[in-house]
């Protein structure tokens, strides 16, 4: 019975021949998972129980031979987006309709969510990256440090709709991680950016994609953000990468920036409610003092 159901499942998506257009990458998205979840997970558990698997491995090869049939219009996709950005085409405002085509409206940020959920934007976004290893932590984090953990891409599309960053601007990142938010940044607005980063491996990551989609207006600088030089800095984003005292200490050294000029702060996450606290900084839109909301501060003259 579960086996006629799977079977019809793979039948339908065999059909559909839409799936192969490549402008329909939502719904390859979308099947791609119901593969893993659904097909495989249920062949591999009737395998278990089955004596007679022929019939279920013939499925299995089949699921697996539509998987990698639309992993290869994507790859194919990906590969071509990313030679074009090497190229210096693909950015600011033809990059965001472009995206608008693949993955729709959302594409936008306009509308938090709940929760810090992902969805096909960081999916889409991620195959802009190069295809390299995922480095592994190399050093012990002090325990105020938080974990890495990448930004949704709605969010750092929001950042860069509000921020309306030109070309005096600079954006930090500060624990910076794998490096998505100062490239993307980039690539979306053309404005300079840089990502500090404690983690030398994360560092290491995040520079060479930035070398290998040729954007010099990217740095990444190996560095405690306690104690980076921040004396270009005009728009700072904060996704929690530290909490209590050393947060504390950063915003410390932000005040002192701001003595000399204004500065911005875009936060994600719970450190949002430690900057609300601060009486050097304003927000701009108090509803967005949320756990799931971008928030802007504004530095106020002292
Ligand atoms: C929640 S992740 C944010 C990653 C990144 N901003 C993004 O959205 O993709 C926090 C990052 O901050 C880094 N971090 C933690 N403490 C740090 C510090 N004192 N100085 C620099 N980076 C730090 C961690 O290694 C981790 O990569």
């Amino acid at each position: 019975m579960v086996t006629r159901k799977i079977q019809a499942d793979l039948e339908a998506i065999e059909r559909n021949a839409t799936l192969y257009q490549e402008l329909n990458f939502n719904n390859r998205v979308e099947v791609l998972d119901t593969l893993e979840f659904h097909v495989f997970d249920r062949i591999t558990g009737l395998l278990q129980a089955s004596n007679f698997p022929t019939e279920l491995l013939l499925l299995q090869q089949r699921a697996e031979a539509v998987k990698r049939q639309l992993e290869a219009i994507d790859a194919t996709l990906f590969q071509r987006l990313r030679e074009d950005i090497q190229m210096g085409h693909c950015r600011g405002a033809s990059l965001l309709a472009l995206i608008n085509t693949y993955v729709g409206r959302g594409a936008g940020g306009e509308q938090a969510q709940a929760e810090i959920g992902y969805d096909n934007l960081d999916v889409f976004t991620n195959g802009l990256f190069p295809d390299l290893a995922f480095p592994s932590e190399t050093q012990e984090r002090e325990p105020e440090m938080v974990f890495y953990q990448k930004t949704p891409a709605r969010i750092i599309f929001e950042l860069v709709e509000k921020a309306q960053l030109t070309s005096a601007d600079v954006l930090y990142d500060l624990g910076s991680g794998l490096g998505h938010v100062p490239i993307l940044v980039n690539l979306l607005s053309g404005a300079a950016t840089k990502g500090v980063e404690v983690e030398p491996a994360y560092c290491a990551y995040a520079s060479a994609c930035a070398a290998e989609l040729n954007l010099p207006r990217v740095t990444f600088i190996q560095a405690d953000a306690r104690t980076a030089d921040y004396s270009d800095g005009t728009v700072f984003f904060l996704y929690t990468p530290f909490a209590g005292r050393m947060l504390q200490q950063v915003l410390d050294r932000l005040r002192a920036e701001a003595q000399g000029r204004s500065i911005r702060l875009f936060t994600y996450g719970p450190c949002t409610l430690h900057l609300a606290q601060q009486d050097w900084l304003q927000c701009v839109d108090p509803a967005a003092i949320d756990l799931y909301k971008l928030a802007e501060f504004r530095s106020v003259t002292e």
